[in-house]
């Protein structure tokens, strides 16, 4: 009998998802780039997915796993007629060490005051301003997942002090642990710089808002804190990180993702002074590793292994 095949369904940037590149980690299976003609769907046992859109999947009568093409899955969740088979999600050190690198680079910009220092150099202005040291700093990482327990782990190796939330309780050498609502006050009153790795999900979406910002420590050498947001867009209400950073609640943002995406021309985040902001690009997956990351993950089921990185559909991430 035939190996069941794989579809790919990707929609925006198919040029980097070739099914070469599939069809050389599978080799002996069929791969079938969607929309396509000429197959039996019901031969298809395995999706390789990227925005796919709703209803798109419930063609296959026999699918069996759907593997996201990335580590979010809040698109997939919100497809009521997702078929009811393992969801897993990408988690990869590649993905992982590229947002490590991210966050580093913004705790750091922050930390050694780099938009003031650049402004200085636009205005040709020699003032330096007093440095305090990694270790004056408490960073608070909000999601101690795959991706916050690798910055996590680099953060407190340059000196910060490094906390983290996530919604189970976690053991972390070196980190100061917080979980649940219960957790969240204690947690936010002792962080100056608030990164943010959360998934979307019900519980999440809207949280980094007016009312959690007020709650960050306003103590540190900063002066007032800081917001980095490389989870998802949802996860801020943007009117209230605009307002915040105007009347001083917040004195700097760096932010990778935004409720609407391409952020319009016309977003203030553009021009703002103390605003960094990039287009989502915190950490790009790799489509070599990750083919070979489905490609790994299928012959493992196949030799009557378990899947890796599943969704708990009830939890959302
Ligand atoms: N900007 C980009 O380029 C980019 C790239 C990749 C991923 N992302 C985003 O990063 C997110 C995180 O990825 P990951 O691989 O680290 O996910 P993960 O391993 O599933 O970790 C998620 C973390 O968030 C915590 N969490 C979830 N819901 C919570 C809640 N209601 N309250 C408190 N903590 C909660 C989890 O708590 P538990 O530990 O208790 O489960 C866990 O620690 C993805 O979902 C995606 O949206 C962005």
């Amino acid at each position: 009998m035939s190996k069941g095949a794989l579809a790919l369904l990707i929609h925006g940037g198919t040029d980097n998802w070739s099914p070469e590149r599939f069809e050389d980690v599978c080799r002996d299976r069929r791969v079938i780039l969607m929309p396509a003609t000429g197959f039996d769907p019901a031969d298809v046992a395995y999706a390789a997915v990227w925005k796919p859109a709703p209803g798109e999947l419930a063609a296959f009568p026999n699918l069996e796993v759907i593997f996201n093409l990335g580590a979010g899955v809040d698109a997939l969740m919100a497809d009521s007629s997702l078929p009811d088979v393992p969801l897993v999600r990408v988690a990869v050190d590649d993905l992982t060490n590229r947002m490590m690198e991210y966050v580093v680079l913004h705790v750091l910009m922050h930390h050694r005051q780099e938009l003031y220092l650049r402004q200085s150099q636009a205005t040709k202005r020699w003032a330096p301003k007093y440095q305090w040291p990694a270790s004056a700093l408490s960073v608070g990482i909000m999601g101690l997942g795959t991706l916050g327990l690798r910055a996590a782990e680099v953060l407190k190796t340059i000196g910060f002090r490094v906390a983290g939330w996530s919604r189970s309780e976690r053991q972390v050498e070196g980190v100061e642990c917080f979980a649940g609502s219960a957790g969240l006050d204690p947690f936010l009153r002792r962080t100056d710089i608030l990164v943010s790795l959360l998934p979307l999900t019900a519980d999440t979406r809207s949280i980094l808002n007016r009312n959690l910002f007020a709650r960050l420590n306003r103590s540190s050498p900063l002066g007032a804190p800081v917001l980095i947001n490389a989870g998802r867009g949802a996860l801020q209400n943007e009117a209230d990180i605009l307002a915040c950073l105007d009347d001083g609640t917040l004195g700097a943002a760096s932010l990778d993702v935004f409720t609407q995406e391409p952020l319009p021309a016309s977003s203030p985040f553009w021009a703002h002074p103390k605003v960094v902001l990039t287009p989502h690009n915190a950490a790009d997956t790799d489509p070599d590793e990750i083919s070979k990351y489905v490609a790994r993950q299928i012959a493992q089921l196949e030799a009557g292994g378990a899947l890796e990185n599943v969704v708990d559909r009830g939890r959302g991430y």
